[in-house]
């Protein structure tokens, strides 16, 4: 049984004050939810805000990035232990946006994979496929291509501290979401991949979330599929109650 696992990735919105705000407010909200693991994600310079709200709750807190140094002359990058340090406990690596908009590679999402697990942060590897790939039938092969790129070299103790979030990049903030059954059998061929690079037990243990236009009216039934376990939400968490919402429909 996978617990099932929602996180906040809240991009590049919210001062310090909002981000305390937003927290407090999803705090209250999911105070008596349990069996869910809830975490927010907001950017480097509200963790340390963000952490304070949030010690002693069922909140985790996660990094939209990491670097693989722990450090050095690498101006403007943040290591994984003053990620672990500053509270993190999760941290999203290999968004699109991050693919899409500076040079993100699957080689620098092992490279970060690798050093956040040991520095002990899990992390959430983020795959998807583009609309033209999927329009020449081309997903499978891209979804291969990050996930064993993503994962390569870990151990089997390593993989199962991973998170795998799949999200489509044509359903990413564009209001249109992959049906529940295109995320079920994309879902079900990370878990195949998995399973050929670790075993079929491994592989039944590791999550894996969707990720791309989740809002409160459609979570519930993507979380209905079997192989969905949670939800990487962007816009729709950066409103408290939509965000509590779908945390609340992915308990199953
Ligand atoms: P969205 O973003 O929910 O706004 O589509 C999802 C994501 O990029 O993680």
């Amino acid at each position: 049984m996978r617990t099932p696992i929602i996180a906040g990735n809240w991009k590049l919105n919210n001062t310090i004050s909002e981000a305390i705000e937003l927290t407090q407010g999803i705090k209250r909200l999911v105070a008596d939810t349990t069996d869910v693991e809830v975490i927010v994600a907001p950017t480097f310079t509200a963790l340390a805000a963000v952490y304070a709200v949030i010690q002693e709750s069922n909140i985790c807190l996660a990094a939209q990035d990491v670097y693989w140094e722990n450090n050095g002359a690498f101006t403007g990058e943040i290591s994984p232990t003053m990620l672990k340090d500053v509270g993190c406990e999760y941290v999203i690596i290999g968004h699109s946006e991050r693919r899409q908009f500076f040079a993100e590679t699957n080689e620098s999402v092992n490279l970060k994979t690798k050093a956040a697990l040991t520095t002990d942060l899990k992390p959430i590897i983020c795959v998807g496929e583009h609309l033209e790939d999927r329009e020449a039938g081309n997903t499978e092969k891209i979804i291969e291509d990050h996930v064993s790129g993503g994962i390569k070299d870990l151990s089997a103790e390593q993989m199962l501290s991973c998170v795998i979030a799949y999200e489509p990049v044509w359903a990413i903030g564009t209001g249109k979401t992959a049906t529940p059954k295109q995320a079920q059998e994309v879902h079900v061929y990370i878990r195949q991949l998995i399973s050929e690079a670790y075993t079929d037990e491994i592989a039944n243990q590791v999550r894996i979330q969707y990720g791309g236009s989740v809002k409160p009216d459609n979570a519930a039934e993507l979380m209905s599929q079997p192989d969905v376990d949670g939800a990487l939400v962007g816009g729709a968490s950066l409103q408290a109650e939509s965000f509590a919402h779908i945390v609340k429909s992915s308990i199953k």
